[in-house]
């Protein structure tokens, strides 16, 4: 009989929960664990009270616990080298090296890389003074975009459309440095008017498969209004992936990505997500992210049939090129319910209630923890991911919003135009 495998993630948020989801109903595996989890994957998979950044610890539990591989979820233990820590530990685990992840944890990297491989981009500038960056607004005039290169959770990209939010961003940047040594260093781009999709692709350092397309909302309010968020809500897939867009965005954008960094000597093992900007049919790359999306992922998994443990595994033995991977023709949205002040301040502890009421739905929890007498509350800013399926984007959202009416817990909010955006560019199309 064939080996079932035993695996751990690391993390703790709804994509985390996602991948505990999609790993637990897969024929494939024995068993899951979560290091550290939250409450919603402790009532299925077991959580582990390990950080993320301790790798010594990390790797004391996959030998004691006869881990077959471990998935990474989130970029900063991957920009912080748990990979190589893993490699040279001789244990197998799911993601890029440190180097290879600079393509996230370096805006000036991954420019200059995608550069030096003619994989197309906005123009940029980089600069590492305030001076310097005066110069190059005045060659891109406005609106422009400023980005801190290192990793600032999502606050380090600042669209300026006048001078004073650009003396703002600058001010941000160079003089009070609130994003630290990240901010140090900056890039400055032509600002790309265009609809936005992110691509997910699994990568097992010579070729990929794509698990497929979604679209975020990173505003927190209704109507992208609002600071930007870690993402509000998303649906799977977007009707801009057409064939032909998928074919381009392989042929510019995957395979060049792929055979760059292997020729740089830093081949590319784990999820990569190029976030796309499609300018009048053709497409720019306006980040790589290095792992899968967050709630990106609660849109992408429900929709994959085949063994997600299969295609990892396969990806980690270099035979991803051997996989069939089954995809279904539905439609998945999310809605995020979060709580008001996020992203800024905002309380902990609220006891959830309504969730036995929806256990027909499929829910992934972000921001929650389950106490010993089983009531769950809320420990973050993005508490709940309510996913809604259907055979088409309008009957993803009805299901989406059905349940959320039955969840309550003290000041929840959500976004009540998920999916909106890709209803009126369907529109849109019809009219064409
Ligand atoms: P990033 O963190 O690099 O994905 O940037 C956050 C968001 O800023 C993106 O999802 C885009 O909506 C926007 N953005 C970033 N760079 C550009 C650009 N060069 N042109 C237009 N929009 C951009
Ligand atoms: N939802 C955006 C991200 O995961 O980066």
């Amino acid at each position: 009989m064939k080996k079932k495998f035993r695996i751990l993630i690391i993390g703790s948020g709804g994509r985390e929960h996602a991948i505990a989801w999609s790993f637990t109903r897969d024929t494939n595996v024995e068993k899951v664990f979560c290091a550290p989890g939250n409450g919603g994957t402790a009532s299925l998979a077991e959580n582990v009270k390990i950080s993320i950044n301790d790798f010594d610890g990390l790797i004391r539990f996959v030998r004691q616990h006869n881990i077959d591989f471990t998935v990474v979820g989130p970029e900063l233990p991957l920009s912080a080298g748990i990979v190589d820590h893993f490699d040279a530990e001789g244990e197998l685990i799911f993601g890029p090296t440190q180097s290879a992840a600079r393509l996230e944890s370096s805006k000036i990297f991954a420019r200059e890389f995608m550069e030096r491989n003619h994989i197309p981009q906005p123009k940029f500038i980089v600069c590492d003074s305030l001076d310097a960056a005066r110069e190059a607004q005045k060659t891109f005039g406005f609106p422009l975009v400023v980005k801190a290169d290192g990793l600032a959770a999502g606050k380090g990209v600042i669209i300026c459309n006048t001078e004073s939010e650009f003396d703002t961003a600058m001010d941000q940047m160079f003089t009070r440095q609130v994003f630290g040594t990240a901010g140090e260093r900056i890039t400055i781009e032509k600002f790309l008017e265009g609809e936005e999709l992110s691509v997910f692709a699994v990568c097992d350092g010579d070729t990929f498969v794509v698990l497929n397309t979604a679209q975020d909302h990173k505003r927190i309010f209704e109507e992208d209004e609002g600071p930007n968020t870690g993402g509000m809500g998303a649906y799977s897939p977007t009707r801009l992936a057409t064939p032909e867009l998928m074919s381009r965005i392989e042929s510019l954008v995957l395979i060049p990505t792929l055979a760059g960094l292997k020729k740089e000597g830093t081949p590319y093992k784990g999820f990569l997500y190029a976030g796309i900007m499609v300018v009048n049919g053709e497409p720019y790359v306006i980040e790589y992210n290095v792992r899968l999306g967050d709630p990106e992922t609660q849109v992408v998994l429900p929709l994959l049939k085949s063994s997600f443990a299969e295609l990892i595994f396969a990806s980690l033995q270099q035979e991803l090129h051997n996989v069939n991977v089954e995809i279904s023709s539905d439609t998945a949205v999310t809605v995020v319910l979060a709580v008001d002040g996020y992203p800024g301040k905002y309380p902990k502890g609220m006891i959830i209630e309504g969730l036995e009421e929806c256990a027909h739905q499929l829910i992934f929890h972000a921001g929650t923890e389950r106490r010993s007498d089983q009531t769950v509350v809320t420990t973050g800013g993005r508490v709940l991911n309510v996913c809604g399926l259907g055979q088409d984007l309008s009957s993803a959202i009805r299901d989406a919003y059905s349940s959320i009416g039955t969840i309550r817990f003290d000041h929840m909010i959500y976004r009540r135009d998920i999916g909106q955006r890709g209803l009126r560019y369907l529109l849109r199309k019809q009219d064409d």
